[in-house]
């Protein structure tokens, strides 16, 4: 038993071993190129031929990984990207990065790591290392995928090593890179948890080993949850203080000079992405099984659900000051993304923003340099918009515009210049302007 885990270690830590990632977004394709840069073999899976197809041309989808960044390993055989599962086989260690969303009932879709862990059983081999990175309920690993895995007579620990280790990756974050954030690792065994260790020692600045998998899952999310409590909570004292006529931007700045026991989060039109709203409702959804309801999750994305309203009812109001209705009113949506500097646009307020205003009579366009297109989405079919380009003469025509999302190239003070009203959702103008609202 020991033995084939020593040798899969060694050729680990020879980086001879062949790493495989199944599922290349947002998570996958920048774990595939730290993997790389280290001087690892890397197969890429993904079930979407396109994206197949674009990364075996050099050619990439998402902002922060570049074809350029690929191109010189697809030339040197080091990387490839397939949609033939059957080439799992050829991989040591396995790292499972897809989705993991919530069905129409807010229940975990768990139907990704399913299939997937399906087609890796069809050929798992003596030997491997399979590690979940997709955020989940704890006991997944060991409840949902393990059984699946075993089913052939392979044996846990001694034939093959099975662990979770919970995806940190920030989009668009330059300091806290793949490489440079510390990861959690929870084995199965502890043969499990060794190899899996020292997979990872060899990409970031340091593994932190837990006692199983269980532990590993329910990390991941106390500190989504933890994000999600704290956005909820700064949310709703941005909505008192401005009943009480106080900024809440400067109150944050304020507390934030106290040295301890308190860290800054900042209130938004709502919160985005395929985490923060997502990923609370797994630990939902598991409670129930332990007679437990998860109150400050619920009240959590209870306030943050409601931001946007906040938003569309603050532009009302400001539209009303100006003797104009919402009917008809020419808004503008500066930033689509969920959040400043990404393509993402997955549960982003701005979507709820452009679909409530929408409703209202308004019409609507947006701007945003990393979206070119929105539509397509499940929770609003009817949307499909195309980003406009800046202009000063174009700005001067809408009767709002709404600061969705503060990418850092724009110019706001531009912006707020040609623009005769300006909702500001996330303090990006700095100064005090006559036509500019806080929402
Ligand atoms: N995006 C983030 O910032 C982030 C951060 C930490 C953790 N996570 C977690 O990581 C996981 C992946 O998130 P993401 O943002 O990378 O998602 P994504 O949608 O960007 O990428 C998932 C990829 O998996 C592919 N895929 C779907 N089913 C597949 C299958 N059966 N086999 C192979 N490929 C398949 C999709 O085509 C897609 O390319 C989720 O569990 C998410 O919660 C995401």
């Amino acid at each position: 038993m020991a033995e084939s885990n020593l040798f899969l270690e060694e050729k680990i830590k020879n980086k001879d071993a062949v790493i495989g990632v199944i599922g290349l977004g947002y998570v996958g394709l920048p774990l595939v190129k730290t993997f790389l840069k280290v001087g690892f073999k890397v197969i890429g899976f993904d079930v979407d031929p396109k994206k197949v197809s674009l990364l075996n041309r050099s050619r990439s989808y998402i902002k922060h990984v570049t074809g350029k960044d690929l191109k010189p390993f697809i030339a040197k055989k080091k990387f490839r990207a397939t949609a033939d599962f059957k080439a799992l086989s050829e991989a040591d260690a396995i790292l499972i990065c897809v989705p993991t969303p919530l069905d129409a009932h807010r229940n975990p879709d768990l139907s990704y790591v399913m299939n997937t862990t399906e087609a890796i059983a069809g050929c798992l081999r003596k030997g491997q290392l399979i590690v979940l990175e997709s955020t989940t309920y704890p006991g997944t690993t060991e409840e949902e995928m393990l059984p699946l895995l075993e089913v052939k007579g392979l044996k846990v620990g001694k034939d093959f090593y099975l662990a979770y280790s919970p995806e940190r990756e920030n989009p668009g974050d330059e300091v806290f890179t793949t490489s440079g954030i510390p990861k959690v690792v929870g084995g199965v065994t502890s043969a499990c948890r060794n190899v899996a260790k020292a997979l990872y020692d060899q990409i970031v600045v340091r593994t932190v080993p837990v006692s199983s998998p269980r532990v590993a899952e329910a990390t991941k999310l106390l500190e989504n949850i933890f994000r999600s409590v704290n956005i909820a909570m700064v949310n709703e004292m941005k909505m008192i203080f401005e009943r009480m006529d106080i900024d809440v931007w400067e109150v944050i700045r304020a507390a934030s000079t106290k040295p301890f026991g308190y860290m800054p989060f900042y209130p938004g039109p709502g919160y985005g992405g395929h985490c923060i709203p997502v990923d609370p409702f797994y630990l939902t959804w598991k409670a129930k099984e332990v007679d437990y309801t998860t109150k400050f999750i619920e009240l959590a994305g209870e306030i943050n659900t409601l931001m946007p309203y906040f938003v569309v009812s603050k532009t009302v109001e400001a539209l009303n000051e100006q003797r104009k209705s919402i009917k008809g009113a020419k808004i503008l949506i500066l930033g689509i993304a969920y959040k400043k500097d990404v393509d993402d646009q997955r549960e982003s307020p701005a979507l709820k923003i452009i679909s409530l205003l929408q409703e209202k009579g308004g019409k609507i366009s947006y701007n945003d340099p990393y979206v070119p297109e929105s539509k397509g989405h499940r929770d609003y079919p009817g949307l499909s918009l195309r980003s406009i380009p800046l202009n000063t003469g174009m700005l001067k025509r809408f009767d709002a515009v709404i600061i969705a999302t503060d990418h850092s190239v724009y110019d706001f003070d531009w912006i707020v210049k040609n623009s005769s009203l300006v909702i500001d959702t996330r303090n990006a103008v700095k100064k005090k302007r006559k036509n500019v609202i806080k929402a």
